[in-house]
């Protein structure tokens, strides 16, 4: 398989329903990570364009679930399976959806 133009890091990291900080996979991860996967395939974008893949914790829990978008080094908070089609619109050369775009007090604030 050939490198991708970009790889996408979702963090499924699960932490005890009774943690005080949550978790991405609590909050709905894994299912974004599995429409990820299925829309970028349906786009026929999964050979060249982009890769969704798993991730352990990116350390900015409070905005989960969260996606590294790389090479771009673009961080997406708060993501749901809803926002799944406009994340592939911007891998096919859209915008990226500012509302899930992280600012760096964002990130800053974990
Ligand atoms: S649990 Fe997902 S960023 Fe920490």
């Amino acid at each position: 398989m050939p490198l991708r133009k970009r790889y996408l890091f979702v963090c499924v990291n699960r932490r005890p329903d009774n943690a005080p900080k949550g978790s991405c996979a609590a909050r709905g991860s894994e299912e974004v990570h599995a429409a990820l996967k299925a829309a970028v395939a349906a786009r026929g974008l999964a050979r060249l364009e982009a890769r969704p893949c798993s991730s352990s914790c990116l350390d900015v829990c409070g905005a989960g679930p969260t996606v590294l978008v790389e090479p771009d080094h673009l961080l997406l908070g708060r993501v749901t399976t809803a926002d799944v089609p406009a994340i592939v619109d911007a891998l096919a050369g859209g915008e990226w959806p500012a509302h899930l775009v992280l600012s760096q007090a964002e990130i800053d604030a974990g």
